[in-house]
């Protein structure tokens, strides 16, 4: 969704021309329009199941992830924080995980929904302030995409990230572990 709202959207900035302003407009509106009430659903999964812990920041090993990404992750260091069911993020993600669904995507929806309501609300800010207001969080919002893309490319196999992402499930340190181990052990029978 984020990635159809990003296309549509700069169409309409006219960053590009790729299905034509007025079908750009109606697709952007319908998919930030259920991007909101997603997003709902999102919130309030995080609040039930108090899985708005693992989003909580910590400088804990901050330094060592930042590190690891910029020099230890080409010299095929391991990775200095192994993920647990407790604590799915590293340091660096839980700040940019927060900073994201904290500010970046509530900036770029309540600028949209006021946008959308534009002409029904007695709005004290002018369209074009209203229209940089939602585009420079979208810039942003590209940037982090590129670096996230990326990152999904680090784990253990090139694609092992984007499973868990589509499947919900991987494979953690405890589990290639415990393989490993038991792929000794069975050897050395
Ligand atoms: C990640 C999410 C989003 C991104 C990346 C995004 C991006 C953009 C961009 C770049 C523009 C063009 C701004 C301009 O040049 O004037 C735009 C326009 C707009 N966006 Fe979004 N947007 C997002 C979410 C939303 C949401 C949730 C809504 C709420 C319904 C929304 C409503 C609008 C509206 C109404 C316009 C103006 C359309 C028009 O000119 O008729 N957007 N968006």
């Amino acid at each position: 969704m984020i990635i159809t709202l990003m296309i549509t959207g700069f169409e309409i900035h006219g960053t590009f021309k790729l299905m034509g302003f007025q079908t750009a407009v109606d697709i952007h509106n319908f998919v930030g329009l259920s991007w909101l009430v997603l997003f709902a659903f999102f919130v309030f999964w995080l609040l039930t199941t108090g899985e708005w812990k693992q989003y909580i920041p910590t400088t804990k090993k901050l330094f060592a992830v930042i590190f690891y990404y910029a020099f230890g992750i080409f010299k095929g260091h391991k990775h200095p924080v192994q993920k647990s069911k407790g604590a799915k993020h590293n340091p660096l993600q839980r700040l940019t995980y927060l900073g994201i669904c904290a500010i970046l995507l509530p900036l770029q929806m309540t600028t949209g929904l006021f946008y959308y309501l534009y002409n029904y609300i007695p709005a004290s800010i002018s369209l074009s302030n209203l229209a940089i207001a939602h585009t420079l969080p979208a810039f942003f919002l590209v940037n982090f995409l590129i670096i996230h893309v990326y990152m999904t490319t680090t784990g253990h196999s090139l694609f092992s990230h984007v499973a868990g992402m589509i499947l919900g499930w991987e494979e953690i340190y405890e589990t290639t572990h415990i393989q490993e181990w038991e792929n000794k052990a069975t050897k050395n029978d």
